[in-house]
């Protein structure tokens, strides 16, 4: 992750493009149609343009990884995996809402940094050295997925990535979203605003 990708418009991009704005790429840990934390990242992500950033989607149905084998590693990395540790390359910053499962992340999530975690012949990685990351959750539940976070800051720390302590969790998700995709809470838009646009500010400084 996190080349200097000087000016790139990322894939799935939204928002005024500024010129040689960092990318920032935005994550969801479910590809559930209609997911919360998919729905989280697009309302936070007003807070990483207005932080002078571009922002990326992934698309999982674009990026449908295989369950991680060392064995498929050694022969040749899938071609998904090569197209989604170039999205990630092209980006200076990522932004991850990711729901809790059984406390903790969900495997989709995991089987992806897995993927992208290593070195591997011909591709580029490993893809969190160096980068860094804000973490968001959504969930339906009353503690809003914070368990799940905790882990998720230490796999992605233990992978060299920088977690900022910046977080946001969504509790009671069901009923959080207004018509607009925003937030019906204006402290909680804020609130995840703030963990968007601190990531943008610090991947403009950042190196
Ligand atoms: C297998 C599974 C385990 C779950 N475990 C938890 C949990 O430990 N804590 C929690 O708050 N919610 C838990 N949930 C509820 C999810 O947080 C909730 O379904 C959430 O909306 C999923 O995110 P999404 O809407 O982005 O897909 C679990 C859901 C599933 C499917």
């Amino acid at each position: 992750m996190f080349l200097d990708a000087p000016g790139a418009r990322a894939e799935g991009a939204s928002g005024t493009a500024h010129l040689n704005a960092p990318v920032i790429l935005a994550l969801s840990g479910s590809q559930r149609r209609d997911s919360y934390n998919a729905r989280l990242l697009r309302a936070a992500s007003v807070g990483a343009q207005r932080g002078g950033a571009t922002v990326g989607f992934i698309d999982w149905e674009a990026y449908p990884l295989p369950l991680f084998d060392p064995e498929v590693e050694d022969a040749a990395l899938p071609d998904t995996v090569l197209a989604f540790r170039a999205r990630l390359a092209a980006s200076r910053g990522l932004l991850i809402a990711c729901p809790e499962y059984n406390a903790s992340v969900t495997p989709l999530l995991k089987n992806a940094i897995d993927w992208a975690s290593r070195q591997a012949p011909g591709a580029p990685g490993p893809c969190f050295s160096g980068g860094v990351v804000a973490l968001l959750s959504a969930s339906t539940s009353r503690l809003g997925g914070v368990r799940g976070l905790d882990h998720l800051r230490d796999i992605l720390s233990s992978v060299g990535a920088l977690v900022l302590p910046d977080q946001f969790a969504l509790v009671q998700a069901q009923h959080a979203f207004g018509e607009d995709g925003r937030l019906r809470d204006q402290r909680q838009q804020a609130a995840a605003e703030a963990v968007a646009r601190r990531l943008a500010e610090v991947v403009r400084f950042w190196r």
